[in-house]
């Protein structure tokens, strides 16, 4: 299911309470949409048939996330880490999915004043939930080209604090790659050098070793790249290497693919119309995409304790 098909589930948390989707409002004066001063998360539950369990993953990360970068904006979290997981359960108990779901809670700014100021501007925290499957193709690669849009730097809209109005630049380049023909865009930093995708990580394979970008390089330093990181080290012994990337060496690399909540693990088999290694989805990219789906859905023991279970089985 793309995004577009996506259909609201009942309730919403917002200002304190559960309240039904048709009744969660925001003025038209409301700060984050004229000015885009809010924080978000997006973090995404799994369902598990076999054990009729939905599982929420690494919701206390996305949150502890949310916490640090409202900092940044002069914002009051409002509530705990733990509060927050807790509120993210409490909402999908009462919209009862049974299927992929995702969360989007966001740390807004409610001033209903004209001027961007952060301050005297109190905050409220919500979160919906949606049906979600496959944000991008994660089976068949994806063909990317490098972006002409420029990725915002960290001392103008600083990309690791998930800045709704940050995601004005995701939007024009994710819009004008899908014009070109393309399904995404890898995006280059002010200095020339590579920092991840639209909206999602992003790895390189190159002689058995994994190559991610610096988190100093104007990317969103993403939960699923630090599962990746993990995944990667302790189950295949595979060696991460963190660094600046030039744009070509997105050209001669023998495997590329991206990671994220939404992107998931997904393949990525040409750039710039260019193939990546052999064209084809490589070995590395398929152990760690098989290795992530059964993590998010609660499969590994090992990795349990990342996933949090919704329902009182
Ligand atoms: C710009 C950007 N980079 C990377 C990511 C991946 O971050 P995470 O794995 O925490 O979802 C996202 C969100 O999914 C994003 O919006």
């Amino acid at each position: 299911m793309s995004e577009k098909t996506c259909t609201p589930q009942n309730y919403v948390f917002m200002q304190g309470k559960y309240v039904p989707y048709q009744d969660a409002k925001i003025s038209v004066r409301n700060h984050t949409f004229l000015y885009g001063t809010s924080l978000f998360e997006g973090i995404r539950a799994y369902w598990n048939q076999e054990d009729e369990q939905l599982y929420v993953f690494r919701a206390k990360e996305h949150f502890e996330r949310m916490h640090r970068n409202s900092r940044i904006m002069h914002m009051n979290p409002l509530y705990s880490v733990e509060k927050m997981c807790e509120i993210t359960k409490e909402l999908l108990l009462k919209n009862a999915p049974k299927t992929d779901t995702y969360i989007r809670p966001t740390l807004y700014k409610t001033a209903e004043k004209v001027g961007p100021g952060l301050l005297d501007n109190p905050d409220d925290f919500l979160i919906f939930t949606t049906p979600l499957g496959d944000y991008v193709d994660t089976s068949k690669g994806l063909k990317v080209c490098v972006s002409n849009w420029r990725r915002n730097d960290d001392n103008a809209i600083p990309p690791r604090a998930k800045i709704s109005g940050c995601y004005a630049n995701t939007a024009l380049i994710v819009t004008d790659a899908k014009l070109a023909g393309f399904d995404d865009a890898i995006v280059l930093s002010e200095n020339g050098h590579v920092t991840e995708g639209s909206a999602m990580n992003l790895y390189l394979v190159e002689n058995g070793k994994l190559i991610t970008t610096n988190v100093t390089d104007n990317i969103l330093i993403g939960i699923t790249r630090n599962t990746i990181k993990e995944l990667a080290q302790n189950e295949l012994g595979i060696e991460v290497i963190e660094r600046e990337i030039d744009r070509t060496e997105l050209y001669i690399g023998d495997e590329a693919f991206y990671c994220g909540t939404g992107a998931q693990v997904s393949p990525i088999t040409s750039i710039d119309n260019r193939a990546v290694g052999d064209g084809k989805v490589g070995e590395i990219t398929k152990k760690l995409q098989s290795l992530y789906f059964d993590t998010v859905k609660g499969k590994i023991d090992k990795y349990k304790h990342w996933c949090m279970p919704v329902y009182d089985n």
